[in-house]
């Protein structure tokens, strides 16, 4: 199959039309979309990416009127935080109505729902007028796109369109929540931190980002996220300066040898914006081993070491 990148809506909205699974830009990470009303449709995303069917995909919508016919609840306590953070990169995972597919949901009676803040995404839903389903568009395993290009190294071949929308401004996927005793609990980590939702909530989510049990959602999958060349958290030792990488926050003058910094002025929220870029980037460099500095443990930084953490399992 020809790839093609190029930024005609139309042309994603006719291909979708048409069943097929296209790229497309969210503020998180890009994603790869389809008629989540159209079964094979919902298939094909699955073959693109090699991922196992029983993983759940997120369905995303325009505004929530449109979501609620495919919710059998949407709590009140989501509605605040849909007022509070929507749309945005924050997911809630509620009971799914008869409108959503077994397929979608890797056969649990839930949904994870999203309401996408990038301009692109949301005018092709207003166009199209039904829930596109979409996980993010990497092969399973592999690092999350944050650019068009990103996504050509990795798809090329295997879908017919990305549309390009730029560099992704958040960088890190979707924050995930769901209810547990009438408690919000976060699922994932991302840059809605569990101290922005205290703030609507008037408590700190509790964190069940580890699966205890089956595995909930493939974010929890101890291998994930990650890159070819083998990562470390921390600081290479001092005997390995030009085998390998190392990646730090800020610029730092201790590090010798080759070194990628994150952000210039040691911001976490660019640093989250550039993170997959500059690992995708590390990753192409041919070294042997890629050291990246951990986050402070809070705020912002828990996704990053999350996802971090995730891609150094492989390795460990
Ligand atoms: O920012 C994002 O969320 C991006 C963009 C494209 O929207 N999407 C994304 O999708 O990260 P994906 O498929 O890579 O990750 C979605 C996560 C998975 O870990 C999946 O298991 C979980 O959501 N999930 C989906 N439905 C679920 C459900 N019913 N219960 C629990 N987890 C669910
Ligand atoms: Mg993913």
């Amino acid at each position: 199959m020809n790839t093609e990148l190029g930024t005609d809506l139309l042309k994603a909205l006719r291909l979708i039309q048409a069943g097929q699974a296209v790229a497309v830009p969210t503020e998180t990470v890009y994603g790869l979309a389809a008629d989540a009303n159209n079964e094979e449709a919902v298939l094909s995303i699955f073959a693109a990416k090699g991922r196992p069917s029983s993983n759940p995909l997120i369905l995303h919508f325009d505004e929530l009127t449109t979501a609620l016919p495919y919710t059998a609840v949407f709590p009140e306590i989501f509605q605040k935080l849909y007022h509070a953070f929507s749309p945005g990169p924050l997911t809630f995972i509620v009971p799914k109505s008869s409108l959503v597919s077994g397929l979608i949901t890797g056969g649990q009676d839930t949904v994870a729902i999203r309401f996408p803040k990038h301009p692109v995404l949301q005018e092709l839903l207003q166009q199209l007028g039904r829930p596109l389903a979409a996980p993010s568009a990497n092969l399973y395993g592999q690092l999350s796109p944050t650019s068009a290009l990103h996504v050509e190294a990795q798809l090329a071949g295997r879908i017919p369109y990305i549309l390009d929308g730029g560099s992704c401004n958040e960088g890190l996927e979707s924050t995930i929540i769901g209810l547990i005793d009438d408690q919000v609990v976060v699922y994932r980590y991302g840059s809605i931190t569990p101290e922005a939702l205290s703030e609507v909530l008037g408590y700190l989510p509790a964190a069940k980002v580890h699966a205890e049990g089956g595995v909930l959602t493939s974010g929890m999958v101890k291998h994930h996220y990650a890159t070819q060349t083998p990562l470390f958290l921390g600081f290479r030792p001092a005997e390995t300066p030009q085998t390998a990488v190392q990646i730090t926050i800020g610029p730092n003058q201790t590090v010798t040898g080759p070194h990628l910094i994150l952000s210039k002025n040691a911001s976490l929220i660019e640093a989250a914006r550039n993170l997959y870029a500059v690992l995708h980037h590390a990753d192409s460099l041919g070294l042997a081993q890629i050291y990246v500095e951990s986050f402070p443990n809070d705020g912002l930084g828990l996704a990053m070491n999350d996802r971090l953490a995730r891609a150094a399992a492989k390795f460990a």
